[in-house]
């Protein structure tokens, strides 16, 4: 059995997708919801589901390296980002080498790095008027937005599409593919 962690801060929608998808599947599971807010949306899914979760402050994640100790313990093979707004540590980047993985909702490399993240993107996509948007599966290193990519998609954007519209296309695209792109990553890693 491969164990996923899921890290994310907010609604929890891909994390609900992800856990959703490995139901049906024996050899993976989601086995830990980590999150850095306690009103976080995803904890309520994380207890329907009945997934244990863990919160987290910024003084454990970034004064010590407890939490790798944690999922270890856990036997946590992935970590999988699913809307997790805090820059993830060395040390957890180093004891999970390329098995760490983030969605962001944009074609990468253009609207990541800090502060590019939520409406905060949309909105700047379209200030821009670009013609497309889309989402990037990529693997985590040290800056925001910069590991590997390792899947595209994208969705074409309207004149009159609103950031709001933007955001709704581009997490249709999340939710299409996100939890796949997670199982190609394990089948590959291990
Ligand atoms: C998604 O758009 C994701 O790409 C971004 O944060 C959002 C999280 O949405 N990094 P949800 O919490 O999964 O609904």
């Amino acid at each position: 059995m491969r164990r996923l962690a899921i890290f994310a801060s907010g609604t929890g929608s891909n994390a609900a997708e992800i856990i959703k998808h490995f139901d049906n599947i024996d050899d993976i599971e989601v086995s830990l919801i980590v999150s850095n807010r306690t009103n976080a949306g995803v904890l309520t899914i994380a207890d329907q589901a009945g997934i244990p979760s863990m919160i987290i402050d910024r003084s454990f994640f970034y004064d010590s390296n407890q939490l790798l100790f944690e999922l270890k313990t856990r036997c946590i093979d992935i970590i999988v980002l699913a809307g997790f707004l805090w820059l993830v540590p060395r040390y957890l980047i180093k004891g999970f080498p390329n098995k760490i993985v983030n969605i962001h909702p944009a074609l990468l490399p253009k609207y990541g790095g800090k502060g590019m993240y939520g409406m905060h993107v949309h909105a700047a996509v379209k200030a821009n008027q670009e013609k497309e948007s889309g989402i990037s599966i990529h693997y985590v290193n040290e800056r925001f937005d910069e590991g590997a990519i390792i899947f595209q998609a994208s969705v074409p954007i309207g004149e009159n599409d609103t950031a709001e519209e933007i955001r709704t296309k581009v997490l249709e695209l999340e939710h299409k593919y996100f939890p796949s792109v997670v199982e190609d990553v394990v089948r590959k890693a291990f």
